[in-house]
């Protein structure tokens, strides 16, 4: 059985992130590696925030912090987070630590030693009231194609015009409004990608299982001619170069942060070095398997650029083997915005609701073939119909009927007979499906078949309707059977819906071996001995209002994350 090591793409540590970059890497991430932790396999999974770059020095001195702070705070702000979301990381690291620049500076050495980097003079804008050359989206003008006014060096927003900040009307500093601005040369590093197209090519090819999505995004990049690609800047904040005449010079936060998967490996075996071995997961590996989560934006950085870094070493290190990535996920037909506070941010879905409704609503509208769309009416019809209305019904009629019939234990009496039999081939037809989609990383088809796992038990019911059976022993037949049911339902539900999944486990008492992955149905659902006691406690999954309240719930949480209404604005 192979190790697996799980990477989600590392949040950038400006501003808390919404739904969007949730669904799109570090929940799907975060449900894979819980659910290969249940069946057995040795699982490393690494995230750190992402904190190089001019938009966290931006961010920062708008708090009026040192930009270390800033990132130290802020790291702890996503790392709250994350757990309250449950994302079972073995370590969330920062991009910033002493293992990553280690790291970096040592690739970028391999890659000068073996010819692959080259310098180069360019001509950048250097702002005088700044005191610091401007990358190109931090200076704005006027379009020459279409006259916005606010038109970005790197591209007119209007527009969508490709430009170069020398071709602005009326240049400024977006940082402090200065128009005070001068071309200056400045020397920067360059990996030599252009000349490794063909091994980045058979690197792609070589990978024929990877989603389409994947493959035509790197195909696209690789059919326009892959580019020698800058890898440093002139900041302050970020890895310094330190070689000989670029002393003040960092590398880009894109050469960087990947490596952090890397360098969070080390911080995290850094913390117990005794039984942690990082090496053994990156490099010179024979049994690792190597899976990467990530937006679509983010394919570029992970199927070419990243790999390219590490082909380029000459070195063993892991490539990854697998990369999952996401469409968009977007909030009433438009963008997410945090500077108008449009969408649903993590810290503002934790307030409203507990962790587990938005894992599964949103797992199960996740933008995986194709971008999904996030409206507050079908969130809450998931969660009523599917997390209240089938599991979290089926669990509490089961459990009442049978306290109020024989008491809090599993009832003993009756055989199984043709009902539960037509059970136990629903059962394992559902579970096989979640199994097939779950090992081949297809997550909203997973939730389809959780749910219609979860289906069995109601169908079961509602077929024997033990409330009006009068045969006591066959009520306590179907009673038990319905218990076994709701204890698969945890141990088969967890890595979707971890904390509802463990209070359920825990109000049946199920013991290590209980929770362990199911067998075939017939031999798990008679499993919990008769006279063992259980809790009634409360609905796991209480619905969103009732009829008449829940349109009024809809219009508040448009008021305060904004609604279709919004959308124009937008845009
Ligand atoms: O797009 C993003 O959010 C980046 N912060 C992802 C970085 S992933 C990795 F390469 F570090
Ligand atoms: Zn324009």
């Amino acid at each position: 059985m192979p190790r697996v090591l799980i990477t989600s793409a590392l949040p950038y540590i400006n501003g808390i992130k919404h739904l969007g970059n949730l669904v799109g890497s570090m929940l799907p991430a975060d449900v894979h590696a819980r659910y290969l932790r249940q069946r057995g396999h040795d699982v490393l999974f690494i995230c750190a925030t992402d904190e190089h770059g001019t938009p966290a020095e931006l961010a920062a001195a708008e708090a009026g912090l040192p930009v270390a702070e800033y990132c130290a705070q802020q790291h702890e702000v996503q790392a709250q987070l994350a757990q309250q979301f449950g994302l079972s990381f073995d370590h969330f690291g920062r991009s910033s630590s002493p293992q990553n620049a280690e790291f970096t500076r040592h690739m970028a050495e391999r890659l000068r030693d073996n010819g692959l980097i080259e310098e180069r003079v360019s001509d950048q804008v250097y702002s005088l009231d700044d005191e610091r050359f401007l990358p190109d989206r931090y200076i704005i003008g006027t379009c020459p194609v279409c006259g916005y006014e606010r038109a970005r060096g790197d591209q007119c927003e209007n527009c969508t015009s490709l430009l170069e900040p020398t071709r602005l009307i009326n240049p400024r500093s977006a940082i402090s409004g200065s128009t005070r601005l001068e071309v200056r040369p400045t020397r920067h590093l360059y990996i030599r990608q252009s000349v490794m197209a063909d091994r980045i090519r058979e690197f792609i090819d070589s990978h024929g299982d990877w989603p389409v999505l994947v493959t035509s995004i790197a195909r696209n990049w690789l059919n326009v001619g892959l580019e020698d690609r800058s890898i440093t800047r002139d900041l302050s904040w970020g890895v310094p170069v330190g070689w000989p005449g670029l002393e003040n010079k960092v590398f880009y936060v894109w050469f960087d942060a990947p490596i952090e998967y890397i360098g969070a490996t080390k911080e995290w075996a850094d913390l117990d070095p005794e039984h942690r071995d990082w090496r053994s997961w990156w490099y010179e590996t024979k049994d690792v398997r190597y899976v990467q989560f990530m937006g679509k934006d983010n394919v570029p950085f992970h199927a070419i650029n990243f790999p390219a870094t590490i082909i380029g070493t000459g070195e063993p290190w892991k490539l990854v083997d697998y990369i999952k990535a996401f469409n968009w996920l977007t909030y009433y037909g438009g963008k997410y915005s945090t500077s108008e506070h449009r969408g649903v941010f993590m810290n503002d879905a934790v307030d409203v609701l507990p962790a587990d409704y938005w894992r599964y609503a949103l797992l199960a509208a996740a933008p995986e073939s194709d971008d999904a769309d996030f409206t507050w009416e079908s969130f809450a019809l998931t969660v009523n119909k599917d997390l209240a209305g089938i599991l979290g019904n089926f669990v509490t009629r089961t459990l009442k009927l049978t306290q109020s019939r024989f008491g809090a234990v599993v009832p003993e009496g009756g055989e199984p007979g043709d009902e539960e039999r037509a059970l136990y081939l629903g059962v394992d037809e559902a579970l096989q499906s979640f199994v097939s989609e779950m090992e081949a990383l297809r997550f909203r088809p997973a939730a389809f078949a959780l749910r219609t796992l979860w289906t069995q038990g109601n169908m079961y019911l509602d077929r024997t309707a033990p409330w009006s059976e009068t045969d006591v022993a066959r009520v306590a037949c179907i009673l038990r059977t319905a218990i076994n049911l709701a204890r698969l339902h945890a141990v088969v539900s967890h890595s979707f819906i971890p904390f509802a999944a463990e209070r359920l486990a825990a109000d049946l008492g199920l013991r290590d071996d209980e929770r362990a992955w199911p067998g075939s149905a017939a031999d798990e659902l008679q499993r919990l001995e008769p006279g063992r006691e259980f809790r009634v406690g409360e609905p796991l999954f209480p619905r969103i209002g009732d009829r008449s309240s829940l349109g009024v719930w809809i219009g508040q949480m448009e008021e305060r994350f904004g609604g279709p209404a919004s959308k124009a604005r937008a845009g």
